[in-house]
């Protein structure tokens, strides 16, 4: 039987030449597919399930990751509800040859366990347990909050048009 309730990950990636934007620094888009990466081995590692990402929202790059850094991705549950499984994410990067990494983008992403055809699930919950712990899943909840009143707003642009 898989083992759930792991909370925490951290991956590590090489900025390659590959990742280049056209400035010369790694482009969104590789930042974006690591924090997706470690989100989602997060959520599988805590829920022992198949997850999905339903909500990525609110990505702040900070400051750019330059080509031969070292990136560490951290991702950390913050809050559950009944099938989803909220994460904190934090990327920092930093040149291999010196100690110091500094943050360049966070932001919390969304997934739901799901069952083998593709229906969500169940997910075991997530308690606090610490004072920084409840400030992180009041932060979860206040994203919850103004999440839904976004997704009025985003409605009507995620139907096909009738024309
Ligand atoms: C994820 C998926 C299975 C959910 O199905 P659904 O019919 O919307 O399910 P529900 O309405 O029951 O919602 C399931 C959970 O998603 C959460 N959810 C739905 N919309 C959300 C949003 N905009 N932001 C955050 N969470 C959201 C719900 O709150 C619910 O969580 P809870 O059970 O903890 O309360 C479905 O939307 C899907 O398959 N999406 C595509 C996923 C995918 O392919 N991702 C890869 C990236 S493209």
């Amino acid at each position: 039987m898989a083992k759930t309730g792991k909370r925490e990950i951290s991956l590590r990636f090489l900025a390659e030449p590959a990742d280049v934007n056209f400035g010369g620094k790694v482009h969104g888009g590789a930042v974006m597919k690591w924090i997706d990466q470690a989100g989602y081995a997060c959520a599988v590692g805590w829920s022992a399930m198949y997850c999905v990402t339903v909500y990525v929202g609110g990505i702040r790059f900070i400051r750019p990751i330059h080509i031969g850094n070292v990136v560490e991705v951290h991702a950390k549950v913050i809050y559950t509800g009944n099938t989803s499984i909220h994460i904190a994410v934090d990327v920092l990067a930093g040149d291999p040859r010196e100690d110091a990494f500094r943050k360049t983008t966070h932001c919390v992403i969304v997934f739901v366990a799901t069952t083998e055809d593709g229906k969500p699930a169940a997910v075991p919950p997530w308690q606090p347990a610490s004072e920084e712990d409840r400030e992180l899943q009041g932060y979860a909840r206040k994203l919850m909050g103004l999440r839904s009143s976004l997704d009025q707003e985003v409605k009507r642009f995620l139907e096909p048009r009738e024309d």
